[in-house]
C-alpha cells in the first residue's frame, strides 16, 4: 500500500498543505510540536476512521475553524483510491471515489496504517483494555463482519447491566439476554482465540536479537468460546451479577499475558525489552494484515526510533525494509542511519507546513 498523495485543511496545525510521496521512505524532521505527529495521525484517520490519540473529533480540527479535511490518493495493489474525510464536531464522513462510506466496516482493512510510538509500550505494561482494544481493531481489520460482532456485544451488555440494576428483576427478558449474549459473547472469543494464535508465532519472530527471549502470548478469556458453556457461566453468575450490578463473564474481561519465557515481561522484562516487544507486537500486527489484504500495510513510525541505541534502531529498520511505504517522524535526522537516508524524501515541519530544506 502507498500514499501518493495527502491534502489537509484546517486539520490540528495544518492551514492547507498538500504532499506528494515519492519515495519508500519519508523522513518528517522538525522540532517539538511542529506537526509532526500531527501529518502521521491523519493518515492514520482516514485508514482507520480513528485518531490513535484523540477521541473528540472538535480537538481534531484547527483551533478557530468548524472543519477540517484530509485527503488521500491511495494505491493498493492494483487499485487507486480517492479517500477524503471531513470532519466536524459531532461527525465523521468518509468519501471513498465520490461514495460516502456508511458503515465504517465498508472500508475497514481497505487501506491498512499502522501507527507505532511509545505509547505502544502501554500494551506490554498497561491494563488489558488496550490490548482488547489492539485485538479488537485488528480482527476488525481482518474480517468485517467482527465489527459488526463487538458492537451488537456492546449493546447486549448494556442492556443486561441496566436489567441487573432494576429491582422488579425480569427474568424471562435476562434469559432472553443471556442467550444473545452467549451467541455474540463466544463468537467474539472464538475470533480473538484464531487470532492469538496466529499471532502468537509471528511476534516470536519479530526482533529477536534485541528481545532476547521468547516471546509467548497467552490468551486469558473473560468467558468462553462455547456457547452452551458461556450460558451456563452467566446463569452461574446472574445473582452475584445481580448484586454488583454488572456482568462478571465475557469478552469485556478478556485480557492475553505475555510472556518472555516463564515470565510476564510486564513484570520481569527490561524496559528496552518491553519497548521491542510493544514494537514487535505491532510489527506482527502488520504481517497479518498484509496477509489478510494481499498487500502490505503503510507503517507511521512516530518517535519510536527515539530511545534506542545504533544497532537496535539497524535491527528494526532492517525488518521493515521490505515494506512499500514507511513515515517516520525525528527531531534528528542524524539519528537515521544512512542506508535510510540514501532511499528516502526528508521532509522538514515547521508551524504545519512541509519543506525541502534545499527549497529555501
Ligand atoms: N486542533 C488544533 N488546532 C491547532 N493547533 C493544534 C491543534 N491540536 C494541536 N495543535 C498544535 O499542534 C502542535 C503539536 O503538533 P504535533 O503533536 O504534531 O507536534 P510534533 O511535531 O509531533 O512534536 P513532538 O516532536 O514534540 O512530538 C502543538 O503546537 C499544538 O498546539
Ligand atoms: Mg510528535
Amino acid at each position: 500500500m502507498f500514499i501518493q498523495s495527502l491534502a489537509l485543511h484546517d486539520f490540528r496545525n495544518y492551514r492547507d498543505q498538500h504532499y506528494r510521496f515519492t519515495q519508500p521512505v519519508t523522513i518528517l524532521s522538525g522540532e517539538n510540536a511542529q506537526g509532526k505527529t500531527n501529518f502521521l495521525e491523519s493518515i492514520y484517520l482516514i485508514s482507520s476512521g480513528r485518531s490513535p490519540r484523540e477521541r473528540k473529533n472538535k480537538n481534531l480540527i484547527a483551533f478557530d475553524q468548524a472543519n477540517a479535511q484530509i485527503t488521500a490518493e491511495l494505491q493498493t495493489g492494483a487499485r487507486n483510491y480517492r479517500a477524503t474525510l471531513q470532519i466536524n464536531a459531532d461527525e465523521k464522513r468518509l468519501t471513498v471515489d465520490h461514495s460516502v462510506i456508511q458503515r465504517a466496516s465498508d472500508w475497514m482493512g481497505t487501506f491498512n496504517a499502522i501507527y507505532l510510538s511509545p505509547a505502544d509500550l502501554e500494551l506490554v505494561i498497561g491494563e488489558p483494555g488496550g490490548r482488547r482494544a489492539f485485538l479488537d481493531l485488528l480482527l476488525t481489520r481482518q474480517n468485517r463482519s467482527y465489527l459488526h460482532t463487538a458492537q451488537q456485544y456492546q449493546q447486549l451488555l448494556k442492556n443486561r447491566n441496566s436489567a441487573l440494576k432494576q429491582s422488579a428483576f425480569d427474568s424471562g427478558y435476562l434469559d432472553t439476554l443471556d442467550a444473545q449474549l452467549a451467541e455474540t459473547g463466544s463468537a467474539m472469543i472464538r475470533g480473538r482465540t484464531a487470532l492469538l494464535t496466529e499471532l502468537d508465532p509471528l511476534v516470536a519472530t519479530q526482533l529477536t536479537e534485541i528481545i532476547n527471549a521468547p516471546v509467548i502470548l497467552r490468551y486469558q478469556p473473560g468467558g468462553s468460546g462455547a456457547v452452551d458453556v458461556y450460558r451456563d457461566r452467566l446463569a452461574q453468575k446472574r445473582h452475584l451479577d445481580q448484586l454488583t450490578g454488572t456482568t462478571s463473564v465475557g469478552p469485556h474481561r478478556d485480557d492475553f499475558i505475555i510472556m518472555t519465557g516463564d515470565k510476564e515481561a510486564r513484570l520481569f522484562a527490561s524496559n528496552g525489552q518491553q519497548r521491542a516487544i510493544a514494537l514487535a507486537l505491532r510489527l506482527a500486527e502488520a504481517q497479518l494484515l498484509r496477509d489478510a489484504a494481499g498487500s502490505p500495510p503503510v507503517l507511521l513510525f512516530d518517535d519510536v526510533l527515539l530511545e534506542l541505541d545504533e544497532p537496535n534502531t539497524a535491527a528494526i529498520l532492517t525488518a521493515v525494509s521490505h515494506y512499500e511505504q514507511i513515515l517516520m517522524t525525528t527531531t534528528a535526522v542524524d539519528q537515521i542511519p544512512q542506508a535510510v537516508l540514501g532511499r528516502a524524501d526528508i521532509v522538514q515541519v515547521q508551524h504545519g507546513t512541509l519543506f525541502h530544506p534545499e527549497a529555501l
